[in-house]
């Protein structure tokens, strides 16, 4: 259906770029064929609704729009015509939609709007789901005035975060980091502990991959010496001293941060879990046995891991 497709176009945009807007995707049908397409491709840039409008010119009249989002409505101080007012002005029959924009101010809005001019319109409960995964952090600061949590982190077969020394570098292997380097720039923020900041001393940045995230250091009691990386030019840093996380969060969605990424260490990541605040989990394990080195760059590993899947566990067997 072509609400897939409009799903499809957003989804190719990195959110990083629309942030603290939510990334939309619009297709314009006509006679069964697909007339024009449009997304929202940044902040500040034009909206999903009249890019596709613009390409369909005049085929726009008496078409069907699919949205993944609720167009928008006119709100004062806006520059720009509304894309309900757009879809009115091109002449379009129906509007068809994933979800209502989740903002209480405004949800449904656009779409009273469209009925009053005539237009028909239609939310598919069946994609509310995706349309609400698709701007995770949009939708969570909405509804829950904080940001999409994830916690990161990269783990040995035998489940530790770093050597016994406190080394972390490297619990993985290259193609790895680089993931993660990729990861980083899809997230407005990227948040460590004060330890993880003192054993690592990581810059927190996307290494060229993508935007740098806002770096976020939860120091606690503990100074921090200004010259560590994560405190260098490449981006801005915000430094929470002991603070709820509750309130944390809701500072940083206040600061216009949407999704959040926790790199760590183990202290600050239970300390998330504990508070039930984590919505999401990446675990990148490597084929090694931590316990007991120093060093997880000579630490034994498996030559050949075996992965069986048993219910839900997994067993992963292999000689050293
Ligand atoms: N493998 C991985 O993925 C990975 C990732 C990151 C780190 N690591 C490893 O993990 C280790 C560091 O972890 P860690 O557990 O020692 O430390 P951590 O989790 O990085 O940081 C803990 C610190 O955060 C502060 N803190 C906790 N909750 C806070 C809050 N609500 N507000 C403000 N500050 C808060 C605490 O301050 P107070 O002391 O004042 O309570 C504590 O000092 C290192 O060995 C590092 O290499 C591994
Ligand atoms: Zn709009």
């Amino acid at each position: 259906m072509s609400l897939d497709l409009a799903f499809a176009l957003a989804r190719r945009v990195n959110p990083r770029e629309t942030s603290p807007n939510p990334r939309v995707g619009c297709v314009l049908v006509k006679d069964g064929r697909t007339v024009g397409q449009g997304v929202h491709h940044g902040y500040g840039k034009p909206h999903a609704e009249p890019v596709a409008l613009q390409k369909a010119g005049a085929r726009t009249r008496g078409a069907v729009a699919y949205v993944t989002m609720e167009p928008c409505a006119p709100f004062a101080g806006k520059r720009n015509p509304s894309c309900a007012e757009a879809l009115i002005a091109a002449g379009v029959r129906k509007v068809v939609c994933a979800t209502l924009d989740p903002n209480p101010k405004v949800a449904g809005r656009g779409l009273a709007l469209l009925r009053r001019a005539g237009i028909k319109t239609s939310v598919q409960p069946d994609y509310a789901a995706a349309g609400a995964l698709l701007n995770r952090g949009f939708f969570s600061v909405m509804r829950r005035r904080r940001p999409w949590v994830v916690l990161k982190t990269a783990l040995s077969l035998d489940g530790k975060a770093a050597a016994t020394n406190g080394k972390s570098r490297w619990v993985t292997g290259k193609p790895a980091r680089n993931a993660v380097h990729a990861l980083r720039a899809q997230y407005d923020a990227i948040l460590v502990g004060a330890g993880t900041v003192l054993a690592d001393n990581p810059a927190l940045t996307s290494h060229g991959a993508g935007k740098n995230p806002l770096r976020v250091v939860l120091a606690g009691r503990r100074s921090l010496s200004k010259r560590a990386k994560v405190f260098d030019s490449s981006a801005p840093t915000v430094v929470y001293r002991k603070m709820a996380l509750r309130a944390i969060l809701k500072d940083l969605a206040r600061r216009g941060v949407g999704t959040l990424l926790v790199e760590g260490g183990p202290t600050i990541h239970a300390a998330f879990l504990k508070a039930g605040l984590v919505d999401e989990a990446k675990v990148f394990l490597a084929p090694k046995l931590l316990s007991g080195s120093l060093d997880p760059n000579t630490a034994p590993r498996l030559k050949t891991p075996k992965v069986t899947k048993l219910g839900d566990d997994w067993l992963i067997e292999g000689a050293l």
